[in-house]
């Protein structure tokens, strides 16, 4: 059985991943040894730096993914900045800079970068389009899960199991697009 390792400490991420990964007969490794996260302009530089720093680290294929949360009304904040802003205000923090906003449209994008050794990377993106509730629900998840409410349902992700979510979500659909071209590349289609 091929197995590919995704590099990420969070473990709700690695749940998700797992989730999809299990359709199509590859076993999903964690690794948790991480790399630096530098402060860049797009989730894409974030990613492929990472993806440079492992190269060497790793001798399976693995991949690794950024994600952000994008506000409307915020003009994109807190976008690539969505990790210290998570740590430092919170979800709380976000629902206070958006109190009499009605404008409450978002979208949550990811960036995944996967590599094969030897190969050059390749990167998928996924969006998803949603709202900023007023008020948190929901304890699954985690990180902004309990504040968005995506384009199709009336749920937060917090309110959601892992394959509802995945459904939806930014990372269902970059996962989805990677499944897709393992699919083909292991010559499964
Ligand atoms: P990173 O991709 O781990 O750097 O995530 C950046 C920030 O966005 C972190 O605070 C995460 O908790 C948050 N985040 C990333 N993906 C999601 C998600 O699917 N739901 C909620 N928060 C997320």
């Amino acid at each position: 059985m091929k197995t590919v390792v995704f590099v990420t400490h969070n473990n709700g991420k690695f749940r998700e991943a797992k989730e999809k990964f299990r359709s199509i007969g590859v076993e999903l490794r964690q690794y948790s040894g991480g790399y630096p996260e530098i402060q860049a302009d797009t989730l894409e530089e974030v990613a492929l730096y990472g993806v440079e720093y492992l190269s060497d680290k790793l001798s399976e294929p693995f991949f690794l993914e950024d994600a952000g949360l994008f506000v409307d009304a915020l003009k994109g904040f807190p976008g690539v900045y969505s990790a210290y802003v998570f740590r430092s205000i919170g979800c709380d923090g976000i629902l206070k800079l958006l109190e009499n906003v009605v404008d409450r449209s978002a979208e949550f994008r990811s960036v995944v970068a996967y590599k094969e050794p030897g190969e050059e990377p390749v990167v998928f993106r996924g969006v998803c389009r949603g709202e900023i509730s007023y008020e948190k629900k929901g304890s699954n998840g985690f990180g902004y899960d309990p504040i968005f409410v995506p384009v199709g349902s009336n749920l937060t992700f917090g309110e959601m199991d892992v394959k509802e979510k995945n459904s939806f979500s930014h990372r269902g659909k970059s996962l989805q697009k990677l499944l897709e071209y393992m699919r083909r590349v292991m010559g499964k289609d």
